[in-house]
């Protein structure tokens, strides 16, 4: 069945939206069009010798924009020399050169690769003492307006609905000052900062008011985590609960998407309810499947009453009864559940995991069942995970490390050496600070003990765990360089030599690091480059440990018993650096990883349950890859 529905344009199916909202196959499509306007605006205003000035954001959304606009300036000539630019914000206190400071940030994303003069550059200062921030905000005001106002405002939006760092609460004429972040705000930054608690309280931000003056607004939202946000700002009311709902009352706002952050829009995830749509085999399986859980009645239960009072008589009046449409999604549905000798045996297979877990979080179950079942399997972890162990924990293994040293006559003047680096190091570290190199290698190790473990467990032999330590991200920081060829290299090596009949990408259209995303594009790209006889016959997507997929998207469904969900947590708990706690747990989820697989699986096994399918314990979710 494919999935690709068609997303309306029209008039009928965009009247909800109060901001005029445009979507994109993908980021990088939505972010060509918008330096394709802000290139055309600069070259226009040049050619009349006038000053372009341009609104600028931080963040993971906008990069694209400043790499496009970096690539038409080498390439096209585009020449920047006349903009003036006015950043959004910057966290208080924040000194310029911290790797966290978005003044360094814009430096290294935009600035020291086009020709914008330093004069010409403003970014609120995060370094100034208290008593003068005042001052330099009303000051930034003031040169704003003397530039002639902003013409262009690039903006992202935060998980709160704020547009710069204006919380909820703030008010519709807000000037650029000093707020206070909201704990969610926080959380979600605490991976930029190495753990929330190295995250500013305060930032200097532009206000609403300064934001909507501007005479163009392009609001971008990229990613399945922005979908709700995106939808409360653009159908819901106007409210400083959402601070992005006030670009409804801008002139010339638009909301720039990607499909995925589109997600939650009527249009996209309901549009039956706005008008008559095309009944494909996939808009009538969601629909039915929507229908159900909005009734709290069973598939096969539902009858042409339920279809006529809720928007889908057209679906009705297509087919022959409620109860073969029913039937025919109860049997599509049935049919994806792995009981029913979807799970093969004897083949090769190869788990692609982006961090040292994910394997397990997320397709534990799957793994021993598979092993069971005798295939061969592999597990190929992709990045070190590195950056997510904490000093403390490291600092115990170390002592751990030093003892055994010790005990068996290893602690010769080389492992003195290294003992010592590291462990002075830690002592005087400052938070938010990037690890030596030793630190990172003893953090990157240990996970990798720890993947072995949970590979044993599993029953998959130390010899089919792979350990990729993808260069793209070796940079010791949470921001990481794009998928070079060299990451294509090591993973399509490891394609040609395992020749797995499966494989398992972690596939979700977003995550909260883009390190999944990252890992994902650079296994598409080896892919491209088989050969036909070298090709996987099945590409399986799992999701990562933030969610599962949708009942309507799922195409294999394994099902968990009690004690195989148990043995998988079990699994889980071998990741002892990220056990307790984790270090980055993402904004809005503060259970630990277990604790999650264990909802997320028995509540993927409950949602089948609701609608009308049998009663399993828990499930892990599976969708096909259509190239
Ligand atoms: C950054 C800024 C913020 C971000 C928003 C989204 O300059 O003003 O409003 O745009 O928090 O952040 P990302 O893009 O990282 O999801």
């Amino acid at each position: 069945m494919k999935r690709n529905a068609p997303i309306p344009t029209s008039e009928i199916f965009t009247r909800l939206e109060r901001i005029p909202t445009t979507i994109y196959p993908d980021a990088q499509a939505a972010a060509a069009r918008v330096a394709g306007i802000i290139a055309a605006t600069i070259r226009e205003n040049n050619s009349r010798g006038k000053n372009t000035v341009l609104g600028l954001a931080t963040g993971h959304t906008p990069i694209d924009v400043y790499r496009e606009l970096i690539r038409l300036h080498r390439e096209d000539g585009l020449d920047l020399s006349k903009c003036i630019t006015f950043n959004l914000d910057e966290y208080y206190p924040m000194p310029p050169d911290s790797i966290q400071s978005y003044v360094r940030w814009m430096k290294e994303n935009l600035f020291d690769h086009v020709n914008i003069p330093a004069a010409n550059i403003h970014i609120p200062d995060g370094s100034l003492p208290e008593d003068q921030v005042e001052a330099f905000c009303r000051d930034y005001e003031a040169k704003i307006k003397a530039a002639g106002g902003i013409d262009i405002q690039i903006l992202g939006i935060g998980g709160t609905g704020h547009i710069g760092f204006n919380e909820p609460g703030s008010s519709p004429d807000s000037v650029t000052r000093l707020i206070t972040l909201d704990s969610a705000t926080r959380r979600g930054a605490a991976s930029d900062f190495f753990g929330e608690a190295n995250v500013p309280r305060r930032a200097i931000t532009m206000g609403v008011g300064t934001i909507l003056k501007a005479r163009r607004i392009f609001c971008l939202a990229f990613g399945e985590h922005k979908a709700s946000v995106v939808r409360k700002a653009v159908e819901g009311p106007l409210t400083d609960a959402v601070v992005a709902s006030f670009l409804q009352n801008h002139p010339q706002a638009e909301v720039v998407v990607d499909v995925a952050a589109a997600g939650a829009l009527t249009r996209v995830a309901t549009p039956w309810v706005l008008g008559e749509i095309e009944w494909t085999d996939y808009n009538e399986h969601r629909a039915v499947i929507w229908l159900s859980n909005k009734l709290n009645k069973s598939l096969l239960k539902l009858d042409a009453s339920d279809y006529d009072e809720n928007h889908l008589a057209s679906l009705l009046r297509k087919s022959e009864s409620a109860d073969v449409i029913n039937r025919r999604v109860y049997g599509r549905l049935f049919a994806t559940i792995a009981d029913n000798g979807q799970l093969v045996s004897g083949k090769r297979i190869l788990c692609f995991s982006p961090h040292p877990d994910d394997d397990v979080i997320s397709m534990g179950g799957t793994l021993s069942h598979l092993v069971r079942r005798g295939n061969e399997v592999h597990v190929a972890y992709m990045t070190s995970g590195n950056i997510a162990v904490f000093d403390d924990y490291a600092l115990q293994m170390m002592d751990f490390w030093q003892e055994l040293n010790r005990a068996s006559g290893l602690d010769g003047p080389k492992a003195q050496a290294f003992d010592k680096k590291v462990r002075e190091f830690l002592s005087a570290k400052q938070p938010g600070q990037v690890d030596i190199e030793e630190l990172q290698e003893v953090k990157g190790r240990l996970r990798r003990s720890e993947a072995v473990a949970a590979c044993r467990w599993m029953g998959i032999p130390k010899s089919r765990a792979h350990f990729l330590d993808l260069p793209f991200y070796k940079t010791g920081e949470v921001r990481k360089r794009p998928i070079g060829p060299e990451d294509i290299d090591i993973v399509y090596k490891l394609l040609r030599d395992v020749r797995p009949h499966w494989i398992f990408v972690a596939g979700e259209l977003s995550d909260p690091h883009g390190t999944h995303r990252l890992c994902a594009e650079a296994i598409f790209a080896a892919l491209k480059r088989c050969k036909p006889e070298e090709m996987p016959e099945i590409v399986w997507l799992y999701r990562g440990a933030w969610q599962e997929w949708d009942i309507d998207l799922i195409d294999l469904a394994v099902p968990l018993s009690h004690s195989e969900l148990t043995h998988k947590i079990f699994g889980i708990f071998k990741h002892q650096s990220q056990k307790d706690k984790a270090l980055f747990p993402g904004p809005y989820d503060d259970r630990e990883f277990w604790q999650r697989a264990e909802a997320r699986n028995t509540d993927t096994a409950a949602r089948y349950n609701r609608l009308g399918l049998p009663e399993y314990y828990g499930m892990e979710a599976f969708v096909r890859w259509e190239p």
